[in-house]
């Protein structure tokens, strides 16, 4: 086990009713102009908005809207927010929806304190671990990017689409997050399962390490990841399952705030190859995931195998000895479950029927760098070859 640090600073208010104390918490972290963020209208159509607003008036906090954020949220909204909170002399903000929405108030909070271009902390000119951001605040809608608990922030520069992932230990890290399960009962099931998608990832990439004796860790998140498995099936027969929808809300929570990588290095190629995707192509983060992370793990079970055995064994039940065989038995009962979800697997079933591999690739390493990967070393021939995995499904 390596040496770490573990500090994730957040409140988490968990439960039903939670959102009427969005007004007191925005209070409690010193705010009383704040900028309301949110997407472009579940929440309007939910009733949810009216709620929190009704919370804001009552802790007499006055609040600036800033909606129609879309998913795989762009510069262009975070500068249009910086201006605005600048000239209304805004103090924080309370994020109310998805990791887009999100990830937009964190990128706005940090870009505000700053004389640059906000810019160059995802360029990595400036460096936002020293940087001062304005506090955000959650009210969650969808567990899927876990943001509510991460430091991090991604967001798509418009010009090269380039979708860079910003990661923090504490500047972005959400002063509060409320969860209420019964918020997610309107997400379409296409959402659910692309949330579900991502949280298995989040896990995944921690837990695919070089790093040995890191049990605790491990036992950690394959008892998350067992958790979902047991628990999606049930929120697609009946999406108003406060209890499931509940227990893969705190999945998708506990899946990003770093305690599933506590002592080890972590790996993130998945992420980075998906990011490519979905800069590119415009698809749902997770639905992407899903089709990634069965080509990544194929690769990985034909160059170090070891891992994914123990993942096949431990999460998926195989019984087999042989370390490359049961790695592909997981990776079959892992796309099974994906397939069983309704989730794509393929690029043709993500609507993707000729991907520009090449340019994916050239993207991923100017972005990521010449070799990537923590728990193996990638080359462009390496991930060009996982790409071309995902044509077909046949892993
Ligand atoms: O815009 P509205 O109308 O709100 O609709 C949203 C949106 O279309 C809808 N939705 C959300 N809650 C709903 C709902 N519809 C009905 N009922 C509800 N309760 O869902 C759609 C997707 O929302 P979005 O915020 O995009 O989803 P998600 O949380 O999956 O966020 C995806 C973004 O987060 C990034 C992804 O790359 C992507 O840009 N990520 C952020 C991370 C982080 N900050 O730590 C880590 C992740 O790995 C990820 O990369
Ligand atoms: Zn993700």
């Amino acid at each position: 086990m390596d040496n770490f640090t573990y500090c994730t600073p957040t409140r988490y208010l968990f439960g039903k009713d939670t959102e009427n104390q969005a007004g007191k918490m925005t209070a409690e972290m010193g705010c009383k102009n704040i900028m309301l963020v949110y997407g472009h209208g579940s929440v309007v159509r939910s009733g949810l908005l009216d709620r929190v607003k009704k919370s804001l008036d009552q802790a007499n906090i006055t609040y600036t809207e800033l909606s129609g954020i879309d998913p795989n949220p762009t510069d262009d909204r975070v500068y249009e927010g910086i201006e605005i909170v600048r000239q209304k002399n805004i103090d924080g903000f309370l994020a109310v929806g998805g990791g887009s929405v999100i990830d937009t108030a964190k990128a706005i909070a940090l870009g505000v304190p700053y004389d640059g271009d906000f810019w160059d902390f995802y360029s990595g000119k400036a460096n936002a671990n020293t940087a001062t951001a304005l506090p955000v605040g959650v009210v969650l809608t969808i567990p899927a990017a876990g943001s509510e608990g991460s430091g991090n922030s991604v967001i798509t520069r418009k010009e090269g689409l380039h979708k860079i992932s910003l990661r923090t230990d504490f500047t972005l890290r959400p002063k509060f997050a409320i969860l209420n399960p019964e918020l997610t009962f309107t997400l379409p099931q296409s959402q659910t399962v692309a949330g579900i998608a991502d949280m298995m990832a989040h896990i995944m990439e921690r837990y695919f390490t070089p790093t040995t004796d890191v049990e605790v860790t491990d036992r950690i998140s394959e008892g998350i990841l067992k958790a979902i498995i047991e628990e999606a099936p049930k929120v697609i027969a009946r999406p108003d399952d406060y209890q499931a929808r509940a227990n893969i809300m705190w999945a998708g929570t506990m899946a990003h705030n770093g305690i599933c990588g506590c002592g080890r290095v972590e790996d993130w190629v998945s992420h980075a190859m998906e990011h490519e995707i979905s800069a590119v192509y415009g698809v749902t983060h997770g639905a992407g995931l899903a089709v990634v992370f069965p080509a990544w793990l194929t690769f990985m079970a034909n160059h170090a195998s070891a891992k994914p055995a123990q993942f096949a064994r431990r999460v998926f039940g195989v019984n087999n000895h042989d370390d490359k065989s049961a790695a592909l038995e997981g990776i079959t009962a892992l796309r099974g479950f994906f397939l069983s979800l309704g989730l794509p697997v393929t690029f043709g079933m993500l609507g993707i029927e000729t991907p520009d591999i090449d340019l994916l690739v050239k993207k991923l390493h100017e972005n990521k760098g010449e070799i990537i990967g923590g728990y193996y070393r990638l080359t462009q021939a390496d991930t060009y070859e996982i790409y071309k995995m995902m044509l077909n499904g046949d892993i």
